[in-house]
């Protein structure tokens, strides 16, 4: 995700994809509903929803125009006894045949993400605003974005999507070819399903899907010796021996998953299109790569205007494998959850200068490793031709670099090591505004809100054994060298 595309077009046609445009595609498209008890009316709002146990929590179903449907909808929440608190119908924006129901209801965490995939199953759940906390004024995260605390959670936020796979711009290659308009529906329903813990369905690509990527792969594996960082260069072999990448086949992303959950303790999540900065930065908190499954049209093979898993399998994953990467990427994310508009903005740019486009210094050469250059190769070509304006990376620079959508970037951001680059970042992350700070637990795959003296205690209790561990480590190889 968070792509761009790969293109021999030259710079003219509509190309990278990063958090400015997606940000504004996001204020366009979607909007969360607050309800405003003192008037009785909605006012719309393009705040985020906030966290709570429980609270007003506002869900958006698509509805196909028929007779009853609304009714069967409904019975969906009487059947988790979820009370309504008010209902609107509208035409819907984005399918012209549909209608949206926006249901306010008042429901616990638990009733709403039993509600939530209930209403997968039978309807098109378009978007959900968990909790309103301005209705909860004791709540000391009172202001603070919604964010999810484990990774289940992520399955209230992953589907938020601001464009479905059957609904390409009038200038996407496949426009006009309704097998392929069928396809991508195929996938986008695919993700949409999708639950945290089940398994990624396999995919029996068609013989033009396998081609198209056959060309992507041959024409990209010419580069990478010349162009790519080395730890691209060391996981590519390992990816080609554990997920069977070749130029006639389309790994399939369970495979993938696997092997990156035992590398660096990424998984993959299927993804049925362009997720928000803030959803698409919150899935990496948790080690969670949202993943398009779909191909780019067979039209042109080396152009997209859009992530597709071209872009993913030979951009993201070889990198994704590299410990010392996964841990860059996730910090982004934890600095992410709760954060402003503001900042969730600036850690995206971050993130689109250095995952996406970002190079390093190795053995004195510039070589790439952001996977928006990876899976392009004409501007893997130019951000190394020599001709590219290249600056040191420094996130309080680059967070305010603009990110270029119908060309090539204007400035590339180079880093000595990954290592270098996280500490950056860990440094700019401490400038973003927070009532608190959050830590990744993994025994239990949730975030820690550390915000009061207890929640630091018991940090610091884990701190204190690992450090147990460290010195009882020492003492035996003090006493092995001593023998
Ligand atoms: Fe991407």
């Amino acid at each position: 995700m968070y792509a761009k595309k790969s293109d021999e077009q030259g710079p003219s046609r509509g190309r990278s994809f990063g958090s400015a445009y997606e940000e504004k595609q996001l204020n366009n498209e979607v909007t969360f509903i607050k309800i405003d008890e003192n008037q009785d009316n909605r006012s719309i709002s393009t705040g985020r929803p906030t966290s709570s146990e429980k609270g007003i929590a506002t869900i958006i179903i698509s509805l196909k125009d028929e007779v009853g449907g609304l009714i069967k909808a409904l019975r969906l929440f009487q059947e988790k006894h979820v009370n309504h608190v008010h209902i609107e119908s509208h035409k819907s924006r984005r399918r012209k045949s549909d209608f949206e129901i926006f249901v306010d209801c008042d429901a616990d965490y638990k009733q709403l993400n039993e509600l939530t995939q209930l209403l997968r199953k039978h309807t098109d759940v378009v978007e959900i605003t968990p909790f309103d906390n301005s209705t909860l004024p004791d709540d000391d995260m009172a202001g603070v974005p919604w964010f999810p605390k484990k990774i289940s959670d992520l399955d209230l936020c992953a589907n938020r999507v601001l464009m479905y796979g059957s609904e390409l711009d009038a200038d996407h290659p496949g426009f006009k070819d309704n097998i392929y308009l069928k396809r991508r529906k195929y996938f986008a329903d695919l993700a949409i399903s999708y639950k945290h813990g089940d398994p990624i369905l396999r995919i029996d690509f068609t013989t033009e899907e396998v081609h198209t990527w056959g060309v992507v792969f041959r024409e990209l594996n010419k580069l990478y010796l010349s162009h790519a960082c080395k730890e691209y260069l060391k996981n590519l072999p390992l990816l080609t021996k554990y997920c069977n990448y070749s130029e006639d086949n389309i790994p399939q992303l369970a495979d993938v998953s696997h092997f990156l959950n035992e590398r660096s303790g990424f998984i993959i999540r299927p993804v049925a299109g362009y997720l928000s900065p803030r959803d698409f930065l919150a899935g990496l908190a948790f080690r969670v790569f949202h993943c398009t499954q779909y191909v780019r049209h067979s039209s042109e093979p080396l152009y997209t205007p859009e992530p597709d898993t071209c872009h993913e399998l030979l951009g993201h994953v070889p990198l994704l494998a590299e410990p010392s990467f996964a841990q860059f990427s996730q910090e982004i994310g934890l600095a992410s959850l709760g954060a402003s508009d503001d900042d969730v903005q600036k850690l995206a740019t971050c993130y689109f200068f250095t995952v996406e486009f970002g190079l390093c210094k190795q053995d004195g050469k510039l070589r790439a490793y952001g996977a928006g250059l990876l899976s392009s190769i004409s501007e893997l070509k130019h951000a190394l031709s020599g001709k590219a304006h290249i600056l040191p990376f420094d996130p309080m620079v680059t967070c305010n670099q603009e990110c270029i959508i119908t060309t090539f970037q204007e400035v590339y951001f180079v880093s000595q090591s990954f290592e270098e680059a996280k500490n950056k970042m860990r440094e700019f992350a401490k400038t973003i505004q927070r009532p608190f700070t959050v830590r990744y637990n993994p025994y239990t795959q949730s975030v820690d809100v550390l915000k009061d003296t207890n929640s630091i205690k018991s940090m610091v209790k884990d701190i204190r054994h690992e450090l147990d561990i460290v010195e009882d480590a020492l003492n035996r190889l003090n006493k092995h060298l001593k023998v």
